[in-house]
């Protein structure tokens, strides 16, 4: 049996992406239905980012789901770097007059869960086979299996918000996409637990033994980070293996300060650039990780998805609102500019920290003199910074 719907943005995919668009469009009075594969327990469980820029706090805001980010987001001014044992403090505010906001995406997405909900917001779980169909045409529509039964939903235009792994991509032809990639040697064991922060700020460790990072996501929680290799089993890392790795990459100055604890989470990341092109395919809008995938090393990956959507909900609506296509035809371009930005620097960003094995002796000199060079310098400090706290919505 196929039961039929209809609506007028169609969105594959539930994570932040897909429930900050429905959540834009609905303030404008755009319906919209989310179909998501996973079950509703799964994606909030995701353990992922936990940095955020203003202008995607901004948009939480105009999206209406940022109060309770208001009262327990802790926004931070500087981060530090260590290299060769000594810490350097990047002061953010200072060079730009910005700062970053520490919140993680978990809570962002109980957040929009929650407004979505609250606004009687149409979400589909647990949907398999999702596949976007006649994207080409006027009359784009998905289909989907959900409890055994087929379902159609017919869309005005579909955004594929379905991350790396999604079918959104798929549907634009092999002749039309172009895909760009590089695949780092190394991936990043991260560990959460429930004790307090190391530092006030974030420490990004260059260690011999590898990249390290201290995060947090409150003041009774914290998050980090070790390179690993590609192919790291979580299981052999008990939390006293963890603790003690962690500990040698630490600068001298910081170890007295590390309270460790029970992990409540350990998983390995790998590290990719991904790009696809165009992002637009018809009345098919690809938008977040389903469009791109950074190193998390520039904490760009959830800002860009962010971005995106704050590119593709201000196209729709004018488009619904007064029948502009202006936006839509140029929303691939403009998304693709912020895109490539925040790729350079997330790619930037990971080569400095980093310990490559196979680094020739030339290739760590120049490693050293990157972050020599950037310590010394106030322009070049600036620079760093202005793509920290990210680059303008333009
Ligand atoms: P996703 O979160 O991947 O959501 C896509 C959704 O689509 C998922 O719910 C998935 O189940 C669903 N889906 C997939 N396939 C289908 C299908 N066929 N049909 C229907 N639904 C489907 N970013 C930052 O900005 N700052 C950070 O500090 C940061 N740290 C990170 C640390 C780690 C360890 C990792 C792994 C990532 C980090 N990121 C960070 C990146 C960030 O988590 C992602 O960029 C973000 O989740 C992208 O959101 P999205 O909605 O585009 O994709
Ligand atoms: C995190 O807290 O998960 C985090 C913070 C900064 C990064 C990457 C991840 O660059």
């Amino acid at each position: 049996m196929t039961d039929a719907s209809r609506t007028q943005v169609g969105i594959i995919g539930g994570g932040p992406a897909g429930l900050l668009l429905s959540q834009l469009l609905h303030h404008d009075g755009i319906n919209s239905v989310i179909v998501e594969r996973q079950s509703r327990s799964y994606v909030m469980s995701r353990i992922r980012a936990g940095v955020l820029e203003r202008g995607m706090v901004d948009l939480l805001q105009k999206a209406e789901v940022a109060e309770r980010l208001k009262k327990e987001a802790l926004w931070h001014e500087g981060l530090d770097i260590a290299f060769g044992g000594q810490r350097h403090r990047i002061d953010l505010t200072d060079l730009t007059g910005d700062r970053v906001c520490v919140y993680g995406q978990t809570e962002i997405t109980k957040d929009l869960y929650a407004a979505r909900d609250a606004m009687g917001g149409v979400i589909i779980d647990e949907a398999e086979e999702v596949t976007p169909r006649n994207v080409a045409t006027d009359a784009p529509y998905m289909t989907y299996r959900k409890d055994g039964l087929e379902h159609r939903l017919d869309c005005d235009f579909i955004a594929g918000c379905d991350g790396y792994h999604g079918v959104s991509r798929s549907a634009i032809p092999g002749e039309i996409l172009k895909t760009f990639e590089r695949v780092y040697p190394f991936g990043w064991l991260g560990l959460l637990s429930d004790t307090p922060p190391i530092s006030e700020e974030l420490i990004y460790i260059n260690h011999e033994r590898g990249f390290a990072l201290c995060s947090q996501r409150s003041m009774t929680r914290s998050r980090y980070y070790l390179q690993c290799s590609v192919d790291e089993n979580p299981a052999e890392w008990p939390d006293e293996r963890f603790w003690e790795e962690l500990q040698k990459r630490l600068p001298e100055d910081a170890l007295a300060d590390l309270v460790t604890g029970p992990s409540i989470e350990k998983s390995v990341a790998p590290l990719r650039s991904f790009v696809a092109e165009p992002l637009r395919h018809g009345r098919l809008f690809l938008a977040g990780d389903a469009a791109h995938i950074l190193p998390p090393t520039g904490a760009k990956g959830l800002n860009l998805a962010a971005s995106d959507i704050h590119f593709l909900s201000t196209a729709l609506i004018a488009y619904f609102k007064s029948g502009d296509e202006r936006g839509l035809e140029d929303y691939s371009r403009k998304a693709l500019s912020r895109i490539w930005k925040a790729e350079r620097f997330s790619w930037w960003m990971t080569n400095q920290l980093h310990n490559y094995g196979d680094a020739t002796g030339f290739d760590r000199r120049i490693q050293r003199t990157e972050l020599d060079y950037l310590f010394s310098s106030r322009a070049a400090m600036t620079a760093m910074a202005e793509n920290y706290v990210g680059l303008p919505y333009e």
